[in-house]
């Protein structure tokens, strides 16, 4: 989707004041582009949209862990939620405070524990009673502080969103049960070496309605009625970004005016993804061929599942555009564009009308900066794209990742 940033000029898509097309000429295609000031605007609208409970904002790494937009968004004062070892060293590799990162997901190894006390990490989001034994004991064995906690509760919620990425349902792996968070809660002076200050939920990503989070954090003051010393809820992420232009989902402002009077006195923290990436990036594609299948039009790209896999994972839909408008088409067609990997899942998009593309032509894939590259893979042995940043003011890029080689392809092997 177009905004203020990925935008046309002249018939010539820009990212801020930079024509896409003299990036690809240096860089080549498939290639990841960001706009480093539609993320700091998308932080901004956030802070504004939840202004009522002033939150701690930690950017969820998961959406995208480029490094120039996690240093970007942790200078403009965001901490970080982190789901593995990893993402937390590339959280401090850019400066964050560990004091400002969340530690969260269901299977944290006991090394990746430990590593995350050893750094001193703000927040740990416990899912499992066990997980709960192993920190208080691996407190103790490292003498530390107490380590802070946060319950991961599963509401028993099920989300308005696609089922692969709704978390809050009975059934999900997700968090503890409502009954276990209750029963932990009461003996947990049994944890000497834990500070459970906080309830933690999440109930999916890409969330079409306010209404389920505001139930789920009903749900969490009912658990936390009993315990006022208990004064932090984080909501996690979900807010939903527009993919379509028709497509029908709440504005943030929404989400912040549905949870603001219920959690007016707690410290709240959101975990933001997608919200602050997706619209700030798109992958720029070249047309390969051109061909027509059963009576289908089909555009094969250079760009695959390889390096964006949501329209095969969860058949999203991105618009696909032009890099180059021509002025007055003859005529549109419904292309289904698709990449070279032998999949037949293997496509960016169906339907997508276009004026004819000629081998060559430049297309953007839009909303791509969230779960894009962080998903990419080498499968089929390709490889993974670069990224480039423009930066805050607009007016110049840089390579913030280089594009894999073939040498980095065998680089983990040994035979
Ligand atoms: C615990 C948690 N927090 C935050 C997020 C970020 O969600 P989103 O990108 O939808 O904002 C996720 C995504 O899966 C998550 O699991």
């Amino acid at each position: 989707m177009l905004n203020h940033s990925i935008r046309y000029f002249q018939n010539e898509l820009y990212c801020d004041d930079i024509p896409v097309q003299s990036i690809t000429a240096e860089v080549g295609t498939p290639v990841y582009i960001y706009s480093l000031k539609r993320v700091l605007a998308n932080l901004s609208r956030i802070r504004e949209a939840f202004a009522a409970v002033q939150p701690h904002i930690h950017y969820s790494a998961k959406a995208n862990a480029n490094l120039a937009i996690l240093r970007t968004l942790v200078n403009a004062g965001a901490g970080i939620d982190a789901v593995s070892a990893g993402e937390i060293h590339k959280a401090l590799l850019v400066g964050t405070k560990p004091e400002d990162i969340v530690f969260a997901g269901v299977g944290k190894t006991r090394d990746e524990l430990r590593y995350a006390l050893e750094q001193n990490v703000g927040w740990f989001n416990v899912e499992n009673s066990l997980e709960l034994q192993y920190i208080n004991d691996l407190v103790a064995e490292l003498k530390r502080e107490p380590a802070r906690v946060a319950l991961r509760l599963n509401p028993d919620i099920t989300a308005a969103t696609h089922r692969y990425i709704a978390t809050g349902h009975k059934a999900a792996k997700f968090g503890l049960s409502i009954q276990t968070v209750k029963e932990i809660l009461k003996k947990r002076s049994q944890f000497p070496h834990l500070k459970i200050e906080g309830i933690h939920i999440h109930i999916g990503s890409q969330l079409h309605n306010t209404a389920a989070t505001r139930r789920a954090v009903q749900v969490v003051l009912e658990c936390l009625a009993p315990y006022p010393e208990i004064r932090t809820v984080n909501i996690g992420g979900g807010m939903a970004v527009r993919y379509a232009e028709d497509e029908d989902i709440p504005r943030w402002e929404d989400f912040g005016a549905a949870i603001a009077p219920l959690l007016k006195d707690y410290q709240v923290i959101l975990e933001p993804g997608r919200s602050l990436v997706a619209d700030a990036g798109l992958m720029a594609v070249t047309v390969l061929y051109f061909k027509e299948q059963g009576g289908e039009p089909i555009l094969i790209t250079d760009g695959s599942m390889a390096e964006l896999i949501r329209p095969a994972l969860y058949e999203a839909h991105h618009e696909i555009v032009p890099v180059n408008k021509s002025p007055s088409p003859d005529t549109y067609l419904n292309f289904h564009v698709v990449g070279p990997v032998c999949e037949s899942a293997d496509a960016l998009g169906h339907n997508v009308s276009l004026a004819q593309m000629e081998p060559g032509a430049l297309l953007a894939v839009l909303t791509a900066g969230a779960y894009g590259m962080v998903m990419a893979s080498n499968y089929n042995q390709r490889l993974r794209p670069p990224e480039v940043v423009v930066a805050e003011d607009g007016a110049s890029w840089k390579l913030a990742r280089r594009r894999e080689t073939w040498e980095d392809l065998t680089l983990t092997e040994i035979y």
